[in-house]
């Protein structure tokens, strides 16, 4: 996600600007009955870090995330961390059974870097308990017909890469990437065809190097993120090259990189300087890590605008590092398919900032980002959903990066209430609006394969803990053992997956009554077993939860609702 304050503070400024300019989307208005191509993968993902927990167990090492989340309070809300999670660890039967019962083609998730190799390195200790959980769960998978799509490194590093070199502030661990991507490939590569070396890269270096919100809480303002993501796409192009000599022609598999973005619309289309800014965003963005792995280099956009705000801030050379002819021809075509996350839209306006506010990623793009108040508004603070934009950005990456392969990693909504909710009706709109607007973007000839809902499970969502949830199980936290529980978003994923898409109108509008149908049952589910089970914990509760406070009180309005009617 962005900067909060460029969203919040300006959409109120949006609204007269953009009625002049704009009036709602006409390709939205037309939804679009067809079905997917033959072979379209459907899947739903999830990372180590998220879902796993048994943070110290069996040999793992910790993480730059076990070290930020323990660091002391307000790193992340209500002070969550990640150390038991959703148990994912201990739930490979249970979990494979929820794949199974949502009938997806796929599972995209990560493995732990400091599980399989709890120093970093591989040279020094391989974790043999670490390498048995993944096989266990990839035989899992296998055996009920679920591909792995299988993320090598979902923002977990090391901490003792961390401590000993600065993390990706430091180039060796280009070397300590390739060389564990390289006992990944060999430990899993017989049963993994697709690999994803890096997750969402931008928001890692951005998060972690630049605003600090994420681990490792650095704020090298201008100057550390770029230097990490120069190290991530040089680590991104190694592991690429490591298959593609040694296990390639053995193993027939896919190596690419998941890079997430928003759509950049211009403000104002008659205004070309808010078209260069839309189109300056998107690079800063997507074509950061793109372009070098697609054309061999940088963005010009970005080279031009980092290179003259460091020389107007005194510094002899840009604050975007360069590659070497020899790099260049190095990272250029190390993608066997692009990876694309996405969330939400922006529209961008021009906005130039003065060099000596000082050196940061936020200036250097020279744009704000603004939001339609009219937009439906999700969980995440800044989440609105905007089918039209995915659409867009599917075309851009069709065009920009010469129409290659493409499977959407990430795409999803989370939920608005912080009280029990599997009723996510949202989320259902949420999902066909955007389903539907890449079934346009393959009318359109964008060569998509695969589509990954985000996410399976609830899970712990970075800086806000709990508090965020984006999966189609509801996890009760709270309770001991983490129960899963289906939200109605399910019912109806499952059915767009076995149709393949959108047959009719008769049909679509059935699926919708059914899946809303579900959630009453399932309410009632949530609502008896685990108020058994608090009762049962009752005593260890020491202040009960708003979450299960809202239990609580939906269980007794069901009880009286059940009452009343019998
Ligand atoms: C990278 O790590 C090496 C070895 O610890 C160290 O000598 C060097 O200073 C580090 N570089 C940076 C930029 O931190
Ligand atoms: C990576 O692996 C190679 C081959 O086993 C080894 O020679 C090298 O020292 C390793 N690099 C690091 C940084 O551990």
């Amino acid at each position: 996600m962005k900067p909060l304050w460029a969203v919040t503070v300006w959409w109120v400024l949006l609204v007269p600007r953009l009625e002049a300019s704009r009036r709602g989307s006409p390709e939205e208005a037309s939804f679009y009955y067809g079905v997917f191509p033959p072979g379209f993968s459907w899947g739903v993902g999830s990372s180590a870090y998220q879902t796993e927990g048994a943070w110290d167990q069996d040999g793992k090492g910790p993480s730059i995330w076990d070290a930020f989340t323990h660091s002391g309070k307000g790193k992340v809300l209500g002070d969550d961390t990640g150390d038991s999670a959703c148990d994912s660890y201990y739930k490979v039967q249970e979990d494979t059974l929820l794949l199974r019962e949502l009938s997806v083609n796929h599972y995209r998730f990560s493995l732990s870097w400091p599980r399989l190799l709890p120093t970093g390195v591989r040279a020094e200790r391989v974790n043999e308990k670490g390498i048995q959980f993944y096989n266990d769960f990839i035989n899992a998978l296998l055996k009920n017909n679920i591909t792995p799509i299988v993320t090598l490194h979902h923002w977990d590093l090391p901490q003792l890469l961390q401590v000993t070199y600065g993390g990706w502030q430091n180039a060796s661990m280009i070397e300590y990437f390739g060389n564990y991507s390289d006992l990944c490939f060999e430990a899993f590569g017989d049963r993994v065809k697709h690999w994803i070396t890096f997750s969402d890269p931008r928001a890692m270096v951005e998060k972690g190097y630049e605003t600090g919100h994420h681990a490792p809480g650095l704020r090298l303002h201008g100057t550390g993120l770029y230097k990490a993501a120069h190290h991530v796409i040089k680590a991104h192009a190694q592991a690429w090259h490591s298959y593609n000599k040694k296990w390639r022609r053995k193993q027939q598999g896919l190596v690419g990189i998941s890079l997430n973005c928003d759509w950049g619309e211009p403000m104002d289309f008659s205004d070309p300087k808010d078209i260069e800014a839309a189109e300056r965003y998107l690079q800063f963005c997507l074509g950061w890590f793109a372009n070098p792995i697609y054309a061999g280099d940088y963005p010009q956009v970005m080279k031009d605008h980092i290179g003259e705000k460091s020389a107007e801030q005194g510094l002899r050379v840009s604050r975007l590092p360069e590659f070497s002819l020899q790099e260049k021809s190095y990272v250029k075509g190390t993608s066997d398919f692009l990876g694309l996350g996405h969330f939400t839209t922006r529209y961008i306006a021009e906005r130039k900032y003065l060099s000596q506010q000082g050196p940061s990623y936020h200036n250097d793009q020279d744009l704000i980002q603004l939001v339609d108040p009219n937009w439906p508004e999700l969980g995440s603070q800044g989440l609105y959903s905007v089918p039209w934009g995915f659409r867009r950005l599917l075309n851009f990456a069709q065009t920009q990066y010469g129409d290659p392969p493409i499977y959407v990693t990430e795409n999803g909504a989370s939920q608005k209430l912080h009280c029990t909710q599997l009723c996510d009706e949202w989320r259902i709109r949420y999902l066909k609006g955007y389903i539907n607007e890449m079934l346009k973007a393959i009318k359109d000839g964008a060569n998509i394969k695969g589509y990954t809902s985000w996410s399976l499970l609830d899970q712990f969502e970075w800086e806000k803990g709990y508090a965020d949830r984006y999966g189609f199980y509801y996890v009760e936290f709270n309770v001991r053992n983490k129960p899963r529980y289906p939200k109605a978003s399910v019912q109806y994923y499952k059915e767009i997956i076995k149709a393949n898409g959108f047959p009719n109108p008769r049909e679509v509008e059935t699926w919708h009554l059914k899946a809303l149908e579900t959630c009453s049952t399932n309410n009632q589910m949530l609502a008896t077993e685990p108020l058994l089970s608090h009762m049962h914990f009752a005593s260890e509760v020491v202040v009960p939860t708003v979450g299960s406070l809202c239990i609580l009180i939906a269980a007794l309005l069901l009880l009286l609702l059940l009452r009343s009617h019998s």
